[in-house]
C-alpha cells in the first residue's frame, strides 16, 4: 500500500466537474465518482481541504461581461460555491468521510464561519474541510481563494482537478500537435500566460513557495496517485 507523499493538500475543484456531460447543474454520479476519488487518497493518510468554484451554476465573470455590475455577480459566482460545497460534504459524508463545510460569508444557519484554526483543528481529526464562497471578496476567483487557504491550512500543495491531463503549451482541444509540460516555474506560467490558474493565485503560490499541480479528473483515482507522489499531470514550483 504506497503511503502518502502529501501529508495535507488543497484540492481545488471547478465547478463545471460537477456538471460531467451535462450543460450545468449537478451530477450525482459525478460527485459519487470523484468522493471515492478523495476517500482513496485519505486512506494514503492524507489530510485534505477542498475549495470548488461554482460555474456549473454561475459564472461571475461571463455575467459581468454581459453588463451585469462585476461585484453583484461575483457575490452570486460565490453562493454557487456553497451550493456545490453542500452537495460535495453530502456526496463525500456517504462514502464515509467526515466534513465540516466552512465559509467565508456568514450564514450560520447553512455552515460554519470560516475559522483558521478550527479548519485546522478538523483536518487534524481526519475530517475533509471544504472552504466556501471563495475568499468572501468579489473580484478574486475560486483558484485565489484555493491558494489562499492553501496557505493558511500549510498544506503541502495545491492539486488543481480540470478537464485536461496536465498544462500544455497550446489549447489541447483544439491543436492536435500541443505539447504537454511536466513541470513549469511560476514564472513560465505568467510569462508565457497558460491558463492554469489566473495570475492572482500564481502569484500567491509563487511568493510563497506553495507548488501547484494539474492533472485531469476524468479519472478520480488520479488524485491518490498525486498524493502518492506519482508523476501525474504537471507540476509548477
Ligand atoms: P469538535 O469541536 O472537534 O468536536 O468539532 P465539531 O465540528 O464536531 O463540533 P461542533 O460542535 O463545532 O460542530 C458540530 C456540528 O455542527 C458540525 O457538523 C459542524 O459543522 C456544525 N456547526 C458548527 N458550527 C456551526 C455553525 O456556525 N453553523 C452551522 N450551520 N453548523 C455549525
Amino acid at each position: 500500500m504506497p503511503k502518502a507523499k502529501y501529508k495535507r493538500v488543497l484540492l481545488k475543484l471547478s465547478g463545471e466537474a460537477l456538471a460531467g456531460e451535462q450543460a450545468g447543474g449537478i451530477n450525482i454520479q459525478i460527485l459519487r465518482e470523484i468522493s471515492v476519488g478523495v476517500k482513496t487518497a485519505v486512506d494514503l493518510g492524507c489530510q485534505i481541504g477542498i475549495v470548488i468554484g461554482g460555474g456549473n451554476i454561475f459564472r461571475g465573470v461571463a455575467a459581468s461581461a454581459n453588463g451585469m455590475d462585476r461585484a453583484s455577480s461575483d457575490y452570486m459566482g460565490m453562493l454557487a460555491t456553497c451550493i456545490n460545497s453542500l452537495a460535495l460534504q453530502d456526496a463525500l459524508e456517504k462514502a464515509g468521510l467526515p466534513t465540516r463545510v466552512q465559509t467565508a460569508i456568514a450564514m450560520a444557519e447553512i455552515a460554519e464561519p470560516y475559522i483558521r484554526r478550527k479548519a485546522i483543528r478538523h483536518l487534524e481529526k481526519g475530517r475533509i474541510v471544504i472552504f466556501a464562497a471563495g475568499t468572501g471578496n468579489p473580484f478574486f476567483t475560486t483558484d485565489t481563494a484555493a491558494a489562499l487557504r492553501a496557505m493558511e491550512i500549510n498544506a503541502d500543495v495545491i492539486l488543481k482537478a480540470t478537464k485536461v491531463d496536465g498544462i500544455y503549451d497550446r489549447d489541447p482541444v483544439k491543436h492536435a500537435d500541443a505539447k504537454k509540460f511536466d513541470s513549469l516555474t511560476y514564472i513560465d506560467v505568467l510569462n508565457r500566460g497558460l491558463q492554469v490558474m489566473d495570475s492572482t493565485a500564481i502569484s500567491l503560490c509563487m511568493d510563497n513557495k506553495l507548488p501547484i499541480i494539474t492533472f485531469s479528473l476524468k479519472d478520480p483515482a488520479n488524485i491518490a496517485r498525486v498524493v502518492s507522489g506519482e508523476k501525474v499531470g504537471t507540476i509548477v514550483s
